[in-house]
Parts: structure tokens; sequence; C-alpha cells
């Protein structure tokens, strides 16, 4: 055969071809190596995602903060990924070159309202829509919509009380979702359900095909993780099921009633809709009243998925640290009754100066940090020593090998909210605290998610003593996937009335 019929033989067309796939699906792996960062072996396509599906997170980023220090390179499919937990680092891109860091990786998205959630829009739509929702989580606001929170949390007393006389052990994770359930549905939906957890409630049915669609627990969910360009064309309807629409549909109509209506509710939508207005005629007129309903729908919406799941989280996290460590518990306990002395009720002034628990919370979350995550997509190379940032590029920081590093956290397995006294010989710097992420795109529920907690926790040690079972885990557990939310597992706890 001579050299042109091999040249144009079908073998070399079909080598060609296995070439340019294999370097497509590689092309970007010299990314780190050439700057001498260290990090696991990526396969084509695949990157390094695949290692993550077998385990939990918060277990597979320890082990690989372990493996390869405190930054090395990642690869998400083909994309490259600095993960670090430098402080210095963490510093440059979540806050001081915010400018280049605006932005989470692209999650475009296209169905009307869906597209204007405040997590994933960028740059300068971002901007406008952060501005014009922050006065909404001022302390003044919160205050007006913290009664509903101790509605709620009263409510939840009842049924703790049902429950700890027939039972005698708590599922938490069921019992504090129904609770912050019943709270945004109060807050952001202008709903009351009094169910807290009846298997038919629809609120709560709905919110649950939500919380787990199918995706979630297959390896499947990683693919467009793999292809981001195919997120674009797939995120729609693998990321927001049809069961929303049930919540955009209460919203949509609940927005429409409001316009007609006089009455003062106090709530996210109403609080919502007259701050971005506000923010609108400020900056002349940038959205009509149609926008501004789409957009309020969306932060409700946004509502619900981001502050629903995490707060549930938390609440149990708490629970079974509690029941785990007694006498945390019943200092607690003692707090809460020395501060009674002062305040009749658990409320929004009882807890706004109240350290110790601040401190329990603080050290939960530093422990069990909801979202395992937080990251930051380059959109303006930038250079830090020598680890140079390129466009396009994610900077990752994982909450828990953050939080578990002894550099920063001495005796980390430990649950010592003493750590967080302001006296502490041992207190973190708050640059290596992370369960709200960090700088102008930190969690802008993060107050609200606080001041529900705060409340929720008081109430419930003040009625109820929580205490190890047999189904109690030593440690508490994670489901094992790629999600993003951490889920306890067995998180059942003994109860008792005081
Ligand atoms: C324990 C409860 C919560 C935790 C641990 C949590 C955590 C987080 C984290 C880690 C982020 C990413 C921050 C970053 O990239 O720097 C975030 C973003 C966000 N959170 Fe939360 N969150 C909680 C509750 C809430 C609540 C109750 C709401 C709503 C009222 C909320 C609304 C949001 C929104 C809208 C964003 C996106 C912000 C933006 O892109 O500008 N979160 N949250």
């Amino acid at each position: 055969m001579d050299v042109l019929s091999l040249l144009f033989s079908p073998l070399t067309a079909i080598l060609s071809v296995a070439y340019f796939f294999y370097w497509y699906g590689t092309s970007t792996f010299d990314y780190f190596k050439a700057q001498n960062i260290a990090g696991p072996k990526p396969l084509p396509y695949v990157g390094n995602l695949w290692g993550v599906w077998r385990e939990n997170i918060p277990k597979f980023d320890k082990k690989m903060t372990k493996k390869y220090g405190k930054t090395f390179g990642y690869f998400d499919g083909t994309l490259p990924n600095l993960y670090t937990t430098d402080i210095n680092l963490i510093k440059s891109v979540f806050v001081k070159d915010f400018d280049h860091f605006v932005n989470r990786r692209t999650f475009s998205v296209k169905r009307k309202v869906f597209r204007k959630m405040m997590s994933i829009i960028q740059n300068q739509e971002w901007k406008n829509v952060r501005s014009s929702v922050t006065p909404v989580f001022t302390t003044g606001k919160i205050k007006l919509m913290s009664k509903m929170i101790t509605e709620c949390a009263n409510r939840l007393v009842i049924k703790f009380k049902t429950i700890a006389d027939s039972q005698g052990k708590l599922d938490a994770k069921m019992q504090f979702s129904a609770f912050t359930m019943d709270v945004i549905a109060r807050c952001a939906f202008g709903m009351t359900i009094n169910s807290l957890g009846e298997k038919d409630d629809p609120f709560m049915t709905k919110a649950k095909a939500v919380f787990s669609p199918p995706a979630n627990k297959s390896p499947l969910i990683l693919i467009p993780f793999m292809f981001p360009k195919m997120l674009t064309y797939v995120s729609d309807s693998i990321f927001f099921p049809k069961d929303f629409y049930f919540f955009v549909n209460i919203l949509e109509d609940l927005i429409k009633q409001r316009h007609h209506s006089t009455d003062k509710y106090n709530d996210f939508v109403e609080v919502a809709t007259e701050s971005i207005s506000e923010y609108s005629k400020s900056v002349g007129g940038t959205w009509n009243r149609e926008d501004v309903d789409e957009i309020v729908t969306a932060q409700s919406l946004l509502f619900l998925l981001a502050g629903f799941d995490t707060t549930a989280t938390t609440l149990t996290n708490s629970a079974f640290l509690l029941a785990r460590n007694p006498e945390v518990q019943e200092k607690l306990y003692q707090e809460i009754m020395r501060k009674h002395e002062k305040f009749e009720d658990v409320n929004h002034e009882m807890i706004l100066d109240f350290p110790y628990v601040d401190h329990v919370i603080h050290e939960v979350l530093r422990m069990y940090p909801p979202v395992p995550r937080v990251e930051r997509a380059c959109n303006k190379e930038v250079n830090y020593d020598g680890v140079q940032i390129k466009k396009g590029v994610v900077v990752t920081v994982s909450a828990f090998a953050l939080h578990y590093d002894e550099e920063y956290y001495p005796d980390p397995y430990r649950f010592n909210p003493d750590r967080w006294d302001p006296e502490s010989e041992i207190k973190p710097n708050p640059n290596v605290f992370m369960p709200f992420g960090m700088g102008p795109r930190n969690c802008v529920g993060m107050r609200f998610a606080m001041e529900e907690m705060k409340i929720a926790l008081c109430t419930i040690v003040k009625h109820f003593r929580f205490f190890p079972v047999k189904e109690t885990p030593e440690e508490m557990q994670f489901e094992d996937g790629f999600l993003g939310v951490v889920q306890p597992i067995h998180a059942t706890v003994g109860i008792e009335t005081r």
C-alpha cells in the first residue's frame, strides 16, 4: 500500500476520529501539571468525577485534601477545578478579587421564573437582583417574619410532645423538615400548613418529590457535569421536574391576589415586591411590573430550594450532637432558663443577644456544613504566587475539608461550642468558616436561617431533652452520591419532656 492510499484508508479515518475524541476528552488535562499543582489522575471525559460518586462528598473531600494538600487540581469532566483550603487564596477569590469571580459555574436555565433565580443569574443581572433583595434580610424585616417562625416553633412543641409521650424517639430529619416547610409556607408562600409532616399534605408531598428527584440518586446526574454544554439543554428537565410548577402556580396566584389587596402581610412576597420595585425605580425603572413579578416568584421559589433542606438538616444535626453531648445540651438549657428571667417567651428579642446559642449553632455548622462545597468561576485571568487561574476555571472550597483542618480547628472531631467564645484561645479565624460561603455572593438568607434555627432550638431545648437510643449512630453518617445538601442518615434520637 502506498503512502497516499494509507493516508485515505478507512483505518486511518477511524484512527483519526478516535484520536480526535481522545484529544477532546483530555485536552485540558495539562492545566495543573504545567503549574506543578498536584491532584488525582483524571480519566478522559470523566475527569475525576467518578471517585466522588462512590463515596459521599464529606469523606471524599477530606480524603483528597489529606492526600494532596491544601491546594490541588481536580477535573469535573474536562473542566479544571482548583480545590483549596488555603486561607489566603480563599480570601483573594471570594473577597479581595471578587470582580474576577462574580459567578458560580454557568448553569443555563431558560424556563420562565427559574431563569431569574439569584443563585444562577450572572454578572450585572445578579448584581441588580442581589441589591434589590438584600434589604429583605435586614434585622427590621426579619423581625417581622420572626413572629411567623415563633408560631411554627410553638406548633412544633405540640407535635414533639405527642411523639415524646407516645414513642419516646424522634425521626429528627422528618420532623424538622416538616417544621422548616411550615416556616417557608408561611414566610415565602403566604400559606399556613397545619399538618407538620402529615403524609397527605400536598405542599409537603410535592416538596418531597422536588427534593429527591430520581436523577439525584443515579450516576447519570454526573453526565451534564462531564459535558457542561449539554447542561444548557437538559438542566431544565433534570433539575426542575414538573412538580415545581405546583409551587410556581401558588406563587403566581398569590402575587396576583396581592395586587388587589391593601392588607399587610409582612411576609417575603410582600417585602420582596416592595424592595425589588423600589430598587427598580431607584435605578431608572430597570424592570416593569411583569419583570418584578417574575423576579419575586423566582426568589420565593429559591427560598424553598435554598432554605428548606439546609435548615432542616442543621436542626437535625443539632439534635444529634446535643443527644451525644449532654453537657452541652444542659448548658444550653440553663442559658435559656437564664434568658427567661428577662424574656417571657422565646422570640426575636430573646435570641438577639444570646451568644451561647450562636456558639452551639456555629459548632454544628462547622462539624456538618450542609452545603459541602462553595465555588466561583473565574471570569478574568488572575495569578497568585505562581498559581495561574484562567478564565473559565472553577475554584472550589470544600467546607468539610476546611472545617476539619487541625491548623485552623484544634481537635476538630470534638463538638466544642466554647471554641467560638471570644475569650477562647482557639477561637477560629472567620475566614476559615464557610457554611454560608463567603464575600459579596455569600448566602443572602443567612440571617433568616440563623433566626429560624435559634428560635427553633431554644423553643425545643426549653421543653425537651434529647438522648441517644439504639438507632442513634456514634458519628453522623451521610448519604453517598453527588448531593448539593448532605443528607444525614439514621438521624433518630430519643426525646423526653422536661
Ligand atoms: C442553614 C441554612 C443555610 C445554609 C447552610 C446555606 C448555605 C448557603 C451557601 C453555602 C451558599 C453559597 C454561598 C457562596 O457561594 O458563597 C448559599 C447561597 C444562597 N442561599 Fe443559603 N443557606 C442556608 C439557608 C438559606 C435560606 C433560609 C435562604 C433563603 C431565605 C437561602 C438563600 C440563599 C440564596 C438565594 C443563595 C444564593 C446567593 C447568591 O447567589 O447571591 N439560604 N447558601
